[in-house]
């Protein structure tokens, strides 16, 4: 078990492209334990590869609240078909101290591959659907900060650089 470090805004790694898996190995799998294991540490709902400084298309979730881990990684995913859209709230723990109305379509419909490299298909409504939006966005270098409006982005650029200057 390893907690992994969290990377947050402004840091670079956030904002790069990130690169497609291509081995399903052992490599992965240790990636994706050490990613689950540092969501459940934050704690959070989901993670996503570059927010622990990985430019790789990975991303873990867990949305249930029981207390044991059921997890599960989408590698490679993407968002194929959506529908509607709806407001929610949404903080990121790559942005701390921020929570915001962000809007997001209703349904989203994804393509990924598990952990063995298997093609899958879901779709997902409201909540969940936020949460695989948001994690999506990591992978393109987006965070949550980007969909808010120009006056809220730069209120907390503001506040981030104070606490830079305080360090
Ligand atoms: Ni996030």
């Amino acid at each position: 078990m390893s907690i992994l470090k969290i990377y947050q805004y402004p840091e670079a790694v956030l904002r790069e492209e990130t690169r497609k898996v291509e081995s399903f190995d052992d490599e992965l799998g240790k990636l994706v334990e050490d990613m689950a294991d540092t969501m459940y540490a934050a704690p959070g709902i989901g993670l996503a590869a570059p927010q622990v400084g990985r430019s790789l298309k990975v991303v873990v979730l867990d949305t249930s609240r029981d207390a044991d881990r059921k997890y599960f990684a989408m590698i490679n995913p993407e968002i194929i078909a959506h529908e509607g859209s709806q407001f929610d709230e949404e903080g990121c723990l790559s942005v701390p101290e921020l929570i915001a109305q962000v809007k997001r379509h209703r349904r989203v419909t994804v393509t990924f591959q598990d952990l063995a490299g298997a093609p899958r298909e879901l779709c997902a409504q409201d909540r969940f659907a936020v949460v695989l939006q948001h994690e999506l966005d990591h992978l393109d270098g987006v965070l949550f900060l980007d969909h808010l409006s120009p006056l809220k982005r730069s209120l907390y650029k503001k506040k981030v650089r104070k606490w830079q200057e305080e360090e």
